[in-house]
């Protein structure tokens, strides 16, 4: 019988996204807004935008390979593979298993796709650790990778809190980042239509401001059943808390969770005329959020991989000694959340240059917007099952692992992910 109570926590990460991205100001203006409305009000600066030939499974092979590569993870260890993503290619075949193959997965590796919006890859997280904790792991590690692309179409509210990106994750019982504490997760589900998108249509749909509602309403209960689970909420309040992570959406998102965050543990609600309690509130959020959202503010929102961006923005920036708590919130659109915690592990600040996607992000080639506009346009119909097909050159993408086109309703791909910069 294998033990009940074995630790399970983050081994390995890394990041791939888009090469190509646009300024939130040039949409701005664009579109005939106040640049300071996306970069201010949203808390946007730039977005990743993915060509006609980079996709989910493409995305999130190059990131999976990234982080097995510099956390020096041999693929013959990984025993789960897990991709949360919204952003599916099929709707019958996993994404999982396309990456299994261009990884070089063992046949007895379990692997399955999560979708549930934005919560995906948290449902793969928690699923990991809870088979690593059951004992059915024998030693082997899992790979959960969130893997989207976040489009709501040109001229939509929605447009400028769109991006693209995957982050990849290996879970084992001897991680090197950071450990779960698995009695500190609390769930949260409730059938809301707050954003939602039909099986005919490559774009979502939203009902933007009832989804903050949503997701706010969501954060509450899923802190409170984290703090039943825990049987006190001691460990979970802010004050023994080193950072505060969650769905990031946009980033102006987690300054309202986390004014949500200290009305939920103060048990009140803070109006902004109450003066001394908002001067709290910021001061916490500049402390425990602000400087964590870096990577999601370039990137834009990569729907279920947007937490773990603010994860990887702390690791590669905070050089933490180690011992750490820092809480992390998942919303999924629909809807379903997990609010949990985990302790950094002693010397996780040795692996902040494995982490860290500067170089990648640097090598981004900027849009303008017509390029942008011809590009979603090219995107809607990429994966017909027809010339024209798309093409890296068209794009001009160098080496790297594409997706070119359906042929016999077959996804073709060409390239490695060694070779993806
Ligand atoms: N200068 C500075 N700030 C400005 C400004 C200006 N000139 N003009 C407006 N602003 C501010 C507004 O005051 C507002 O800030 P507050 O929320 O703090 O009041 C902010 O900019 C946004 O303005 P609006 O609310 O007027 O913007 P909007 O109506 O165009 O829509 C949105 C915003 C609802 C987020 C829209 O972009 C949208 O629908 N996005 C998709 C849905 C979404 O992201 N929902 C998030 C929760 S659901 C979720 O998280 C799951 C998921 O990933 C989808």
């Amino acid at each position: 019988m294998g033990s009940a109570s074995r630790v399970a926590g983050i081994d390995a990460m890394a990041f791939h996204g888009t090469h190509c991205y646009l300024e939130m100001a040039d949409l701005a203006t664009a579109r005939g807004v106040d640049p300071d409305k996306y970069i201010h009000g949203l808390g946007q600066r730039q977005m990743a935008v993915a060509t006609p030939c980079e996709d989910t499974v493409t995305m999130a092979t190059v990131a999976a390979h990234r982080a097995l590569d510099r956390f020096d993870i041999d693929p013959g260890e990984i025993g789960t593979l897990i991709v949360g993503t919204e952003t599916g290619v099929d709707h019958s075949k996993p994404v999982a298993v396309y990456v299994h193959d261009m990884l070089g997965l063992a046949p007895n590796c379990r692997t399955f796709e999560t979708k549930h919006a934005c919560y995906g890859a948290m449902a793969g997280l928690t699923s990991a650790m809870d088979w690593i904790s059951a004992g059915r792991a024998r030693g082997r590690k899992a790979l959960i990778i969130a893997s989207d692309i976040a489009r709501y179409g040109l001229n939509t509210p929605g447009e400028p809190t769109q991006g693209a990106g995957a982050v990849a994750m290996v879970v084992s019982e001897r991680p090197r980042l950071l450990e779960l504490d698995p009695t500190s997760f609390g769930d949260y589900t409730r059938q809301v239509m707050d954003f939602w998108r039909p099986l005919y249509s490559k774009y979502a749909f939203a009902d933007g401001h009832y989804s903050i509602d949503c997701y706010l309403d969501a954060f509450s209960g899923a802190w409170r059943d984290a703090c039943e689970n825990s049987g006190t909420w001691e460990p979970l309040r802010l004050d023994n808390i080193d950072a505060c992570f969650y769905h990031v959406p946009f980033t102006k998102m987690a300054r309202k969770a986390h004014h949500r965050h200290c009305e939920t543990e103060w048990g009140i609600s803070v109006a902004k005329e109450n003066e001394a309690k908002m001067t709290e509130i910021n001061a916490s959020y500049e402390r425990q959020v602000a400087p964590w959202l870096e990577l999601n503010s370039i990137v834009g929102n990569i729907y279920t991989g947007s937490l773990f961006l603010c994860l990887m923005d702390y690791l590669r920036k905070a050089h933490p000694a180690g011992g750490q708590r820092l809480s992390m919130f998942s919303y999924g659109s629909g809807c379903g959340a997990a609010f949990g915690t985990g302790v950094v592990v002693a010397n996780a600040a040795r692996y902040a240059d494995h982490i860290d996607p500067a170089t990648h992000l640097a090598q981004r080639r900027r849009l303008d917007i017509d390029r942008y506009e011809q590009l979603i346009t090219a995107s809607e119909t990429a994966d017909h099952n027809e010339a024209p097909y798309p093409d890296p050159a068209d794009w001009d993408l160098g080496q790297g692992l594409y997706y070119v086109g359906t042929r016999d309703h077959i996804r073709q791909y060409t390239g490695s992910a060694a070779d993806t910069p």
